[in-house]
């Protein structure tokens, strides 16, 4: 495994892979990796013959700029993780690497961006279709590796790479999840012990919800997850929306989508976390 900091060497080596005819795979991440980074790395591993994971963390997709002080940063730590799942080329750029100059650049995604994250995040998905256009120009992938657990981002990933008509495969990958079901993040780390105890309920509650979901309506359903998290005085809830997997559009019944997904943000003490559930796949 080679580690490379620039975007120059970093082409001249992937050129040479594919003189070679050799394919090419891009995880990109933030770093502060865990297994649920690492079964993106593996995945892209067992499919392309040529592995590059992107650790960097993006300034401009922070819309909080004490959240970005606050990222957990691991640098060796990653490095020794990704070596051992078998990455060929980790690319750690410094932020002049990636912005010689401010990325003026707006993209519009319509509806996917107005739900859920959107209004919460004002300027999130833009910073992260900046970053991830620069490092699809940076490796020229052929397939690039995204976990579901960050549900909408997938979905503006998807349509920036249809508006830039880039030729290359999205492919989405499931959740891991710690042993007791919270989902694996790198805010993780942030929580005090008493509040990582509660966040355990909120992966607990989403999998009542479906349950529940067998008998009862969406909209009583998502009154289920609403009183749940409500009552945790720990917790408070920015948003619960059950939704179109792909539109991502509120839903009013669970007969008016094959592909139903429950989103949820939640902060728990002062961190942040997100999590979903699929209702119902047409996989
Ligand atoms: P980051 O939060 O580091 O996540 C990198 C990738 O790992 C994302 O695709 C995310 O969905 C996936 N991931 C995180 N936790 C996971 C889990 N528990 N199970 C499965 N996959 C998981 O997402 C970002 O970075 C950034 O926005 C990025 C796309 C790198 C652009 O800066």
């Amino acid at each position: 495994m080679e580690i490379v900091k620039t975007k120059s060497e970093l082409k001249e080596k992937l050129s040479a892979c594919r003189r070679r005819h050799q394919s090419i795979g891009l995880v990109p991440t933030m770093g502060a990796l865990h297994a649920g980074h690492i079964s993106l790395v593996s995945r892209c591993v067992a499919e392309n013959d040529i592995c590059v994971v992107s650790v960097f963390v993006n300034p401009t997709q922070f819309n909080d700029k004490s959240d970005l002080v606050a990222y957990p940063r691991t640098p060796e730590k990653d490095a020794a993780m990704l070596e051992k799942a078998g990455c060929s080329y980790v690319f750690m750029p410094e932020v002049e690497e990636m912005y010689p100059q401010p990325d003026t650049r707006q993209f519009h995604f319509g509806a996917l961006e107005q739900v859920m994250e959107g209004p919460y995040r004002p300027g999130h998905f833009n910073g992260v279709a900046q970053i991830v256009s620069k490092l699809f120009y940076a490796v020229e992938p052929d397939r690039a590796y995204f976990g579901e657990k960050d549900f909408q981002q997938i979905a503006i990933i998807r349509s920036m790479v249809a508006q830039l008509q880039l030729p290359l495969e999205i492919i989405a990958c499931p959740i891991v999840r710690e042993a007791d079901g919270l989902a694996m993040s790198s805010r993780n780390q942030r929580l005090s012990p008493e509040e990582r105890k509660k966040a355990v309920l909120i992966s607990r509650y989403l999998s009542e919800s479906r349950t529940f979901a067998a008998e009862n309506s969406l909209a009583a359903t998502k009154a289920f997850v609403e009183q749940k998290i409500g009552s945790e005085p720990l917790f408070r809830l920015d948003y619960y929306e059950i939704v179109d997997g792909r539109t991502l559009q509120p839903l009013k019944s669970w007969d008016d989508s094959d592909y139903v997904v429950g989103c949820i943000a939640v902060y728990c003490g002062p961190v942040r976390l997100i999590d979903n559930i699929i209702y119902k796949s047409c996989k």
